[in-house]
């Protein structure tokens, strides 16, 4: 059990990645993404100037997902439910494949693990959010299965 705060109570978790840390893997992320050939233009055409402020909400994002800190507050799924005309789902591997590239360089092997699963997890929710379409014919809905007698 994490020991507690004396004067709030609350349990004090520790710091699983340092923030300094987190601030160098977002910034060599992010120098990789617009760099890239396929997602440099969609970052660039939604960010714009804005790269100082998106920079920080992604140190805030992190901190919430590695430490449970709490200091991200938004909204992922929105965001990018509103760049569906603009990505297409190899994006989503080509992503994953930059942060790994950024993960390798500068963590241990258990750290690079803990938080590459963290993000394939997340890229994958944010994937069938912006993809997955029910009346795909390929979807096979459960009354279907409940029909041909498996369910
Ligand atoms: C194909 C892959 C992806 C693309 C092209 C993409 C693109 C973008 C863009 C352009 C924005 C800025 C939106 C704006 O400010 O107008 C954004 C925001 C964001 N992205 Fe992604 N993204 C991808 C995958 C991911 C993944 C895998 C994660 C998490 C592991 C992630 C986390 C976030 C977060 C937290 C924000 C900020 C949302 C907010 O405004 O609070 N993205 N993304």
């Amino acid at each position: 059990m994490y020991p507690r705060d004396p004067e709030t109570g609350r349990l004090i978790r520790p710091t699983r990645i340092e923030n300094d840390q987190i601030v160098e893997m977002v910034d060599r992320f992010y120098d990789k993404v617009r760099a890239h050939p396929s997602l440099g233009p969609i970052f660039n055409d939604a960010i714009q100037d804005n790269w100082d402020h998106h920079l920080q909400k992604m140190y805030r994002f992190w901190s919430s997902v590695l430490n449970s800190s709490g200091v991200y507050s938004g909204n992922p799924m929105a965001a990018h439910i509103t760049l569906k005309q603009k990505v297409v789902p190899p994006n989503f591997g080509q992503w994953l494949t930059l942060f790994k590239e950024t993960l390798d360089e500068m963590f241990s092997s258990e750290d690079a693990d803990f938080i590459y699963g963290k993000a394939s997890n997340i890229a994958q929710s944010l994937s069938l959010g912006m993809f997955y379409n029910p009346a795909s014919p390929h979807h096979i809905p459960p009354e279907a299965d409940e029909k041909s007698g498996t369910a």
